[in-house]
């Protein structure tokens, strides 16, 4: 009687562990921008005003999060505006506000790290940004990494 009450025990305390496990998992948000690999386009250099360049580059970069943002079971999004092609894809496991997440990170990190040529890509654990003022050609596989 004795062994049957602490084994029911063991596996009452198990479920409230699992429980509060899946909880804390479920709420805690993790855009998992931990950075995989970056790069820039080569010797192709900015040939507008850095100031017009940064205007299209936020507009394609803020319609691709219009599109993650109006459909919350997306996670990849591709625009060109005004000269500037971007596309963004998130892990699937994301959740919607994770993605937007992990593409504001990107999006000043592909900046930031080509600062002077007119594309780059970024590849972190949880998304993959692509700028590029041509058409990708290239099509990468994120799954690699
Ligand atoms: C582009 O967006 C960034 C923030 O996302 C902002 O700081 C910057 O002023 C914007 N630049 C232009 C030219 O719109």
């Amino acid at each position: 009687m004795g062994r049957c009450m602490s084994m029911s025990m063991i596996i009452y305390l198990r479920r409230v562990f699992l429980i509060l496990l899946m909880n804390m998992s479920g709420g805690l948000s993790d855009p998992q921008t931990v950075l995989l690999r970056q790069d820039c386009t080569r010797q192709s250099p900015i040939r507008v005003e850095l100031s017009v360049f940064m205007s299209n580059f936020n507009k394609t970069f803020g319609e691709i999060r219009r599109q993650l943002s109006n459909n919350h079971n997306i996670h990849f999004a591709t625009t060109v505006q005004t000269d500037v092609y971007g596309m963004v894809q998130c892990r699937n496991y994301l959740s919607s506000e994770d993605c937007l997440a992990c593409l504001d990170v990107a999006r000043i990190e592909v900046r930031r790290n080509c600062p002077t040529t007119d594309g780059g890509h970024v590849i972190y654990k949880g998304c993959f940004l692509r700028s590029s003022i041509h058409y990708f050609t290239l099509i990468v596989c994120t799954s690699r990494y």
